[in-house]
């Protein structure tokens, strides 16, 4: 989709768009006259500015079509409402079969927050609401055409600052465009040493750096839990590392580490049919690792940031991982194999370690880890456990603002004894049906020290959505990447 930014006075378009709050008299943006003219048609269609809710109005000499978008009530307004009634508009106008659509900007005294923000917040309406995967199919009969240009409209020609900030914004949907892509692609085309090409294509020179740790490699390292998981496959297991290297003095360093499991049967811990249909997304971790590295691409920050993306395919081919297997793991832990469906956290378990002798100032995981996160915090909410408050508190706040929900969950010590092992030091899963993605989080700290700052992201239910949302397509939604990009440009 092509983005245009333009001043009133030189728009010259046919089909735009305009924010409302609901209860007010006037659409936002509009100058006064006009303004009355809309309100007073707008209440004849019973229209008052809800959220989520449109109304498609004419001009009068019929050139012109208006759609007016509710922003809810002024008093909760927040940035994600831009978004959310912007992607209305934009369904609406598809719907009325629109090429172009216009997005009236507020004027800068209208909304609280400052209009950099609310153009930034339209574009990436823009750009995600008309993400399509048409690689494998063409648009269906009842698909309205998506839009091909969004003009975002303000009061006067773009200043500085709103330019910056749609380019920023530009640059951020490209990333989470990328991720959705990524976990989109069918697991037939995305073996581990497949998504290991891919990654060396992130390369920039001096800048961002990408070395792959084959089979080899990793059986020399020691990181035996992304081997014994990749064991079952024909397809072999390796580790991507991606290194972004600040121009200037370093802050310190960063390191984010993202579960990479291509295809998730189970292994010989097999899952059944409805279970299995949407595991080529439990590489989403990984993918948004990718995906932050695609926007630092193009970033400039003040910190050395590593991303460790461990790939494997958990099939339960020959040489397949058995239960009661035990691995020694790259920090010498020993873990009995109870369950070889609980592979993302063996696999961690070395790159955690491993990240951990980087000395990181912080250090956040995002995995698909486990079914029990959707139980507990259902589509919407990502779950968040770790040893960071600051940064836990962070991505909560932050999340927010970008429409991504996080919610804590507690690393509660009791639970810790349920991972007894008698042959190793512990064992991958706990009791059954018992406090799933606490007992994730609590294996996976048995792999970071205490001393480092960690944060654990569980996105089994967010990574893929199999309704539409506001801005979102069925299918891989990008999250929680662009709370990630904001939280690294925050610090
Ligand atoms: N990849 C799954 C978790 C998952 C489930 C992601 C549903 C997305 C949607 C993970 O590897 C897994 O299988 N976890 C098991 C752990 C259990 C065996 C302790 C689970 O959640 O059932
Ligand atoms: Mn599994
Ligand atoms: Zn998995």
């Amino acid at each position: 989709m092509k983005i245009e930014l333009v001043a009133k006075a030189k728009w010259d378009g046919r089909t735009y768009a305009v924010f409302m709050f609901e209860g007010e008299t006037q659409p936002l943006g509009m100058d006064k006259a006009m303004g009355r003219r809309l309100s007073k048609i707008g209440a004849e269609e019973r229209f008052r500015g809800e959220l989520r809710r449109t109304a498609l109005l004419q001009s009068e000499d019929g050139k012109e079509r208006i759609i007016l978008s509710g922003l809810g009530r002024r008093r909760d307004f927040e940035p994600d409402r831009a978004r959310i009634a912007c992607a209305k508009a934009i369904r609406q106008a598809e719907e009325i079969g629109a090429r172009v659509l216009g997005v009236m900007l507020p004027d800068g005294k209208e909304v609280k927050g400052d209009t950099a923000r609310f153009a930034a917040n339209v574009i990436e309406a823009g750009l995600l609401a008309g993400y399509r995967d048409l690689r494998f199919r063409k648009l269906r009969a009842d698909e309205p055409a998506p839009l091909e240009e969004l003009v975002v409209i303000g009061q006067s020609a773009p200043s500085e600052r709103v330019r910056k900030a749609a380019a920023e914004a530009i640059r951020r949907c490209e990333a989470v465009c990328y991720v959705r892509d990524l976990v989109n692609e069918p697991s037939a085309k995305k073996w581990p040493m497949k998504m290991a090409e891919m990654a060396e294509e992130l390369a920039v020179p001096g800048k961002i750096g990408v070395q792959v740790l084959d089979k080899s490699e990793l059986q020399r390292q020691g990181m035996n839990g992304i081997l014994a998981v990749g064991q079952g496959s024909h397809n072999p297991p390796c580790l991507v590392q991606l290194t972004y290297t600040p121009r200037g003095k370093s802050k310190g360093t960063l390191v984010f580490v993202g579960k990479g499991i291509t295809f998730d049967s189970g292994g010989l811990s097999l899952k059944n049919a409805q279970q299995m249909e949407n595991m080529k997304d439990d590489m989403a971790g990984a993918a948004v690792v990718f995906g932050l590295f695609k926007y630092l691409g193009e970033a400039d920050l003040p910190w050395r940031i590593i991303g460790l993306a461990p790939l494997a395919e958990n099939l339960p081919g020959g040489g397949a991982q058995k239960v009661g297997d035990v691995i020694r793991h790259f920090n010498g832990k020993t873990v009995e194999v109870a369950n070889t469906d609980a592979e993302g956290r063996l696999l961690l378990a070395d790159a955690l370690a491993y990240g951990a002798t980087l000395k990181p100032d912080l250090m956040i995981d995002i995995a698909t880890l486990t079914g029990a996160c959707v139980v507990a915090l259902g589509n919407e909410c990502s779950g968040v456990l770790g040893t960071d408050r600051k940064t836990i508190e962070q991505l909560i706040n932050i999340g927010k603002r970008e429409g991504e929900n996080f919610w804590e969950l507690p690393l509660f010590e009791r639970y810790r004894s349920q991972m007894r092992s008698e042959v190793a030091d512990l064992k991958n899963i706990g009791k059954p049906q018992n406090a799933g993605t606490i007992i994730g989080g609590l294996f996976l700290s048995e792999f970071v020290p205490r001393e480092i700052n960690w944060v654990h992201i569980d996105i089994a239910g967010t990574a893929f959505t199999s309704e539409p949302r506001d801005y979102c397509p069925v299918g891989a939604t990008g999250v929680p990447l662009r709370t990630l990009i904001a939280l690294v440009n925050s610090r």
